[in-house]
């Protein structure tokens, strides 16, 4: 191949190398005065994933009421709505905007869910429910320490 076809490809290649990084790993963000990482998103981009820690919120308030009842149906049913499967409705290109440790705090927590679920109804054992749910929470309170939404009018 001629020397300048290389040069293109090259240039081509380094390109859909930095999109790549830009789409899988960084996402949009900047850093924001009180020291976290603001993430930009559009106003429904926002609704959608604060919508999504709303109902996080509600499934702990269940969580723990089953807990203090030993309800493990109410405990397993509410933590499955938020397990992995809940993930699925999150549109693509909201992945893209959001860098890549957020998303694996995410995806993580939606697993502890899931196992959540799954110890309520095997094992029966509150104690080991609260254990998993105190675990659970430490991925909220790392992620909330280090992001924010900012949110933004054009994209
Ligand atoms: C992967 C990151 C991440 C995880 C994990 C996470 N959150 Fe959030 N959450 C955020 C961000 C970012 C915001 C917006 C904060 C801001 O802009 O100041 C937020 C906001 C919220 C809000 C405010 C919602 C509103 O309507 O204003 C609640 C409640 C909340 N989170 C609950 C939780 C709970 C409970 C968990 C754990 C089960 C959790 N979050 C896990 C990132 C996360």
């Amino acid at each position: 191949m001629c020397k300048k076809c290389w040069i293109v490809v090259s240039l081509l290649l380094l390109l859909i190398a930095g999109a790549g990084y830009q789409f899988m790993i960084a996402g949009d963000n900047a850093s924001s005065p009180d020291g976290r990482i603001a993430i930009p998103l559009s106003p429904a981009e926002k609704d959608l994933v604060l919508t999504e820690m709303r109902s996080f919120l509600n499934a702990l308030q269940q969580i723990s009421s089953g807990i203090s009842e030993a309800d493990f149906k109410l405990i397993s049913e509410q933590a499955r709505l938020l397990g992995s499967a809940a993930q699925q409705g999150v549109p693509i290109s909201l992945m893209g905007k959001l860098p890549l440790s957020f998303k694996k705090l995410g995806f993580d927590t939606h697993q502890k869910f899931d196992l959540l679920a799954m110890d309520a109804e095997q094992l029966q054992d509150k104690e080991h429910t609260l254990k998993q749910m105190s675990t659970l929470m430490s991925n909220c309170v790392s992620c909330h320490a280090a992001y924010k939404i900012e949110t933004i009018v054009t994209k």
